[in-house]
């Protein structure tokens, strides 16, 4: 397999967790990259659902080496019960992940922080995970964060320990919260860092001699372009790169080592929390809610629903490079009488091809669709291009080509079973 970058083409819940575990059975890596456990990726083998958050959802296939990592910030106790959660229902985890040294710490300040900005802002909320994504990636930034190489280092993290309870209590007094205490946190987190050790390495050089051997190597992308630090609608945003630079700063392989971008999308739009959403619409949520579909992975929240918007998604397919596409989810429309297509935004006389930066212009911004008639057949049976209605094939083509990239995968069901390559 070449080297394959996999990443969310809009607001995240993209399906990405399902397209990992299907190409995974072509690669020998899988590697988280950004973001933490604020990711909820989804795989049904049989009856059978798998949620993962921190651990590369390669790791439901036997003998595929799975890597958290640099980039991504990580909750140790997270990831030890995500660890005991799985070994629960006999997945191997052992001898087959590895954490970054470099990775950053998230610690129980971080998600007190996120949950007392979030109150903060009021009404101008973001609607974070509460993981502490934001305040640990501002740690990192901020270069005051401590790193996996310090959790597993039990000298060195008690001393770094308390200096940051003692400052970050400081802060929590400040907003009117309880200060945590620097005994509790330090023995749940060297039991977690205990645990962890052995997971623990150098796994930049570990990837390059992957490389060396010439093996595929795939990077699991978490959120979507939309939620990119840079690239989304910022500030309503989540705190990495989401894009597909991110996998290369956030695994240490260097941008002439990858292949190619797989663009990951539903056959619809959705956005779990706040910001512009300039598709949404209530009927479309309404009826995918009714079919027990679209509530979020990690926080059970319910998804904020809209129409496809091929504006974004071409943006996507600009910023990530992607070359192929796996549209997720057109099951999800088997009843929809027409079907409707977003091909450019107004704002009054203002129309845009493109998606434009200014937050308050995008949120006022009005979809201009194109119709397309729905094909009122169930396609979850469909195992090859030519079961799908001649309807679907269509509207399929059409998306791919607003979307300015190739159709690779066609989803159409959560099960393995139920992907079709175009
Ligand atoms: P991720 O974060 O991108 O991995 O996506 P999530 O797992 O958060 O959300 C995607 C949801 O769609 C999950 O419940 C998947 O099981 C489900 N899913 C993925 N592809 C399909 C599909 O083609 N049809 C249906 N019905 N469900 C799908
Ligand atoms: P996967 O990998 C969808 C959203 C949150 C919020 C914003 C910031 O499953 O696609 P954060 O907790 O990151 O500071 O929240 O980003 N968000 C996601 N939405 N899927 C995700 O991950 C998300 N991870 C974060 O809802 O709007
Ligand atoms: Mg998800």
């Amino acid at each position: 397999m070449a080297n394959t970058i996999l990443v969310g083409a809009q607001w995240g819940d993209e399906g990405k967790g399902k397209i990992i575990d299907v190409l995974t059975e072509q690669a020998d890596v899988v590697v988280r990259t950004q973001g933490g456990n604020n990711a909820g990726h989804t795989v049904f083998i049989g009856k059978q659902k798998y949620i993962l958050h921190l651990i590369p959802s390669g790791i439901l296939r036997k003998k595929k080496i799975c890597v958290i990592g640099n980039g991504v910030v990580v909750d140790p106790v997270g990831l030890v019960g995500e660890i005991e959660g799985l070994r629960k229902i006999g997945v191997k985890v052992n001898g087959n992940l590895y954490v970054s040294e470099t990775a950053h710490v998230v610690f129980p300040y971080h998600r007190e922080l996120d949950a007392q900005r979030e109150v903060l802002k009021g009404k101008n909320k973001i609607g974070t995970t509460k993981r502490g994504i934001g305040p640990a990636y501002g740690d990192k930034a901020a270069r005051v964060g401590l790193r996996m190489i310090d959790l597993v280092n039990a000298e060195r993290f008690k001393e770094k320990l308390e200096a940051k309870i003692k400052e970050n209590n400081e802060v929590l007094k400040a907003f009117g919260a309880k200060p945590l205490s620097f005994k509790e946190v330090h023995a749940a987190y060297r039991k977690a860092g205990d645990y962890l050790r052995p997971f623990v390495t150098n796994t930049v050089t570990l990837l390059h001699e992957s490389v060396r051997r010439g093996d595929g190597i795939l990077f699991e992308g978490a959120q979507g372009t939309f939620l990119d630090i840079d690239h989304g609608t910022y500030p309503y945003v989540t705190s990495s790169n989401t894009t597909a630079g991110g996998a290369c700063t956030g695994s240490g392989v260097a941008p002439n080592r990858m292949d190619r971008v797989v663009g990951v999308l539903k056959a619809y739009t959705t956005r779990v929390g706040e910001g512009p959403l300039p598709t949404e619409n209530a009927e479309i949520a309404d009826m995918l809610h009714a079919m027990g579909r679209e509530f979020g992975a990690t926080t059970g929240r319910p998804r904020r629903c809209g129409w496809f918007d091929s504006v974004a998604t071409r943006h996507a397919t600009m910023v990530n490079g992607i070359d192929d596409l796996a549209v997720t989810n057109i099951d999800g429309l088997d009843t929809v009488e027409t079907i409707k297509v977003c091909i450019g935004y107004r704002d009054g006389k203002k129309k845009y091809d493109y998606v434009p930066n200014d937050i308050e212009v995008l949120a006022r911004c009005e979809p201009v669709y194109a119709e397309f008639p729905g094909w009122r057949t169930p396609t979850h049976n469909a195992r090859s291009w030519k079961d799908l209605p001649a309807k679907a094939r269509s509207y399929l083509k059409a998306i791919a080509e607003l979307s300015d990239a190739k159709l690779f995968i066609a989803s159409v069901g959560p099960g393995r079973e139920q992907t079709i390559f175009v």
